[in-house]
């Protein structure tokens, strides 16, 4: 029975895990979703052992898919980025970890860039203070919940907690701590320098390593035999790209998931200089990328079901939106039910439709929401391009990536998409990144090179692509024009 490696994708809606063999074949797949709560307008937690009991779930079901006889040689993690996860000096959680696409700290990230300076705090970190990020989650404890923050030993981010719960081992890798704002992304290394202008202890951070180094071992969880290897990992957005072979400039990687990603590897460390797009290090050790990230993507989708339309299967729904031509006939949806983060920087950004008429049915507002939030990718793939980086091709990943959507997707962005053969993205790479370390594979180009294969490529659709590049104006002239209808809150 050969060596398999497991890969844990630890998302917002849910963890996700994969068991594959040294070829890259898929032996088992399991899912297990959790809540999430949004106590007030703009907050978004979760309670880190919810994603401890899914993964444990997640684990049994894998182990028990895989087989007695199948021996798992390495694990890896994926995760959603950013979240901050509090804990005390007995690795208790605080408080519910706050997340991603949480906007609850517009004043603190004002706060950073005022003490550090926003061409500083750019060289410094390669990035701007953004309310996702993980600092300015720290100042805003500091000053709204004193009593939790004078508590804080040590804190982690979302996948780097379950693994502490899985090996005893606290870590984190480079690609996940670009995103907290305290790492210094050029030199792959926290920045002593933004640690000290906010005040914050170097002590409360774990040591930094590369996504494919072995950390730790499995140790007194039930569900696993211990002293298996366990990786670094990766944030979600570089574990995707290694998921869909990204491991070196190339193709771009576009995710669908919860949250929209348009991701491009680099050679070496280079950032924007009004940081528009982030500049994070890379999940292959020597490389770095640039990514736009919009906070509802898939997201939008699932909101309409959701909220509006329950009871509809998503196929439904997106068959519903087939019967309109692109533009619903004059139909925009500007996808920021979130807030957003690229390229409108604005956590009181806010969503509509706009052009509603009569002739109007579900289908259209589907077909708009599909489109709007392709044009929001489009946005970021500009600014990446703005970068000099050659855009000819993209491999798509997340739950969105398929169907109408990717033919519209791929007419928007104006480029072929391809999809590799295995579609798990985040979790997929999360394997290759523990096949790496458990020993299967040597690195991850050879991980890659045995396990990732194009299935299928999708073109843009010539009229489409047309009547897209008309439309693109009206859709980049919506964000402004509810600037000034925006409710104003005191
Ligand atoms: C990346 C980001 C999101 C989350 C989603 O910067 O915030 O893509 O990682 O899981």
């Amino acid at each position: 029975m050969p060596e398999l490696a497991v890969g844990l994708d630890v998302g917002t809606t849910g963890v996700k895990g994969v068991a594959i063999d040294p070829d890259g074949a898929v032996v088992a797949i399991a899912e297990e979703g959790y809540p999430l709560s949004t106590p007030r307008a703009g907050w978004s937690e979760q309670d880190p052992e919810d994603w401890w009991r899914a993964t444990r779930t997640v684990l049994a079901r894998l182990v028990d898919a895989a087989g007695p006889d199948a021996s798992i040689a390495g694990i890896g993690f994926s995760g959603q980025m950013h979240g901050l996860v509090a804990l005390d000096a007995s690795d208790r959680v605080i408080r519910p970890a706050i997340l991603w696409n949480d906007q609850r700290t517009g004043a603190e990230c004002a706060e950073i860039e005022e003490r550090i300076g926003l061409e500083r705090l750019i060289s410094l970190t390669g990035n701007r203070a953004l309310t996702g990020f993980t600092a300015p989650k720290l100042l805003w404890l500091r000053r709204h919940e004193p009593e939790s923050y004078s508590r804080i030993a040590r804190i982690v981010l979302p996948k780097d907690y379950v693994r502490l719960r899985l090996t005893g081992e606290w870590a984190i890798d480079v690609a996940d701590a670009s995103g907290t704002l305290l790492l210094d992304v050029g030199r792959r290394q926290w920045s002593d320098d933004v640690l000290e202008a906010l005040e914050l202890p170097a002590a409360w951070l774990p040591p930094v390593f590369e996504s494919p180094d072995a950390i730790g071992v499995t140790f007194g969880c039930e569900e696993l035999r211990n002293g298996i290897i366990v990786a670094a990992g990766a944030g979600d957005c570089a574990a995707a790209a290694v998921g869909v072979g990204i491991d070196r400039p190339g193709p771009l990687s576009v995710v669908m998931g919860t949250s929209g990603v348009v991701f491009a590897a680099l050679p070496a460390y280079e950032h924007d200089s009004l940081a528009r797009v982030h500049a994070f290090c890379h999940a292959v050790p020597g490389q770095w990328h640039a990514m736009g990230v919009m906070l509802s993507a898939a997201g939008s989708l699932q909101w309409f079901h959701d909220r509006l339309a329950p009871e509809t299967p998503f196929a439904d729904l997106v068959a519903a939106a087939e019967a309109w031509e692109p533009g619903a006939e004059g139909l925009l949806f500007a996808p920021y039910l979130a807030g957003e983060r690229t390229p409108h920087a604005d956590p009181s950004a806010r969503a509509a439709f706009a052009g509603l008429e009569l002739r109007h049915d579900r289908g259209a507002l589907v077909r708009a929401v599909l489109e709007g939030v392709a044009f929001g990718l489009r946005d970021s793939l500009e600014l990446v391009h703005a970068l000099g980086v050659p855009v000819d091709r993209a491999r798509a990943s997340g739950g969105g990536a398929r169907g109408l959507w990717l033919r519209i997707v791929a007419s928007v962005l104006g480029i072929p998409i391809e999809l590799t053969a295995v579609e798990e993205g985040s979790a997929y790479g999360a394997a290759l990144l523990g096949g790496v370390a458990g020993g299967v594979f040597s690195d991850v180009h050879d991980a890659v090179a045995r396990c990732v294969t194009v299935r299928e490529t999708v073109e843009p659709d010539s009229a489409w692509q047309s009547a897209y590049d008309e439309i693109y104006p009206r859709f980049r002239a919506l964000y402004p024009a509810l600037e000034n209808v925006k409710e104003t809150t005191s």
